[in-house]
């Protein structure tokens, strides 16, 4: 694996004369941050050698080069997810091959269903903390210690210094941010109401099918991360509805301009 991550970096940084200095992954229906990115190259995922082969139908995603509030970016344009039928070293390679683009730090986004009685359709939520529920994990194997230790430490799977530089400006912007804990788990399924409410006793704040193996991959090389979630419906007692991906979509497309403003301004802070 270590000489394929080496050898996609090498092809990537043949078609480029840019050193990101921060990975971003969007999630669905949360591409906007994308529209201001001052762009520089532009690669797609089928020209890279060892990437994975997109199902979506149609389009394939895209590694997007630029600069975005005076940092040098490259941003997934399109994530791998696991039920999708990619296994997990598929699902992260990404972020082993941008490591050795040479990011220093991760960002993230997501759409998520909340399960906190105190939030509401539309609210963002900074992830501080997260329950990995995924049937696999992506570090089962031979661990390649060029990359990593055979145990990494989660204790701080989430910066502190980011959390608290974003709630910073999303005070000084006027947004109102939520705070919690993301379990991730398979899908494609969404939850039934006694599946929404074992993920509530289990401590979580909001339940999504992402962000978690990239989290993991990325904290293994020592990556601080940074995350936030868009509450696209809720599985509180009461308030479950029908939940369709339309319907994601939608609402994450409504909450995205608030999502981007936080991301573009604490590219200034950091
Ligand atoms: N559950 C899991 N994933 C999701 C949800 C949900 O309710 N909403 C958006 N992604």
């Amino acid at each position: 694996m270590l000489e394929q991550i080496k050898s996609t970096a090498a092809y990537i940084q043949s078609k480029i004369s840019f050193q990101p200095e921060i990975g971003i992954i969007l999630g669905t229906g949360l591409g906007g941050l994308v529209k201001e990115i001052n762009i520089k190259h532009t690669i797609a995922y089928e020209e890279i050698p060892n990437f994975p082969v997109s199902t979506v139908e149609g389009h394939s995603g895209k590694l997007i080069f630029g600069e975005l509030g005076g940092k040098n970016v490259v941003a997934m344009q399109g994530r791998f997810h696991f039920y999708e039928g990619y296994n997990m070293q598929e699902v992260t390679f990404p972020v082993r091959v941008m490591k050795f683009l040479g990011i220093q730090k991760l960002f993230l986004s997501n759409a998520s269903g909340g399960v906190n009685a105190n939030f509401s359709v539309g609210d963002l939520m900074i992830i501080n903390d997260h329950i990995n529920f995924f049937p696999e994990h992506p570090l089962i194997g031979k661990n390649i210690k060029e990359l990593g230790p055979r145990f990494p430490d989660m204790s701080e799977a989430y910066s502190k210094e980011i959390i608290a530089k974003a709630k910073k400006v999303a005070a000084d912007n006027n947004i109102e941010v939520q705070e919690g804990v993301y379990l991730g788990l398979s899908g494609p399924t969404f939850e039934t109401p006694a599946e929404y409410r074992m993920v509530h006793r289990m401590g979580a704040d909001a339940v999504g099918m992402s962000t978690v193996p990239e989290v993991i991959v990325a904290r293994h090389m020592n990556i601080p991360c940074f995350a936030i979630s868009i509450i696209t419906d809720l599985g509180v007692e009461g308030k479950i509805v029908e939940v369709t991906h339309e319907e994601v979509q939608h609402v994450a497309a409504l909450a995205e301009k608030k999502m981007t403003l936080i991301m573009k301004e604490l590219m200034k802070e950091l």
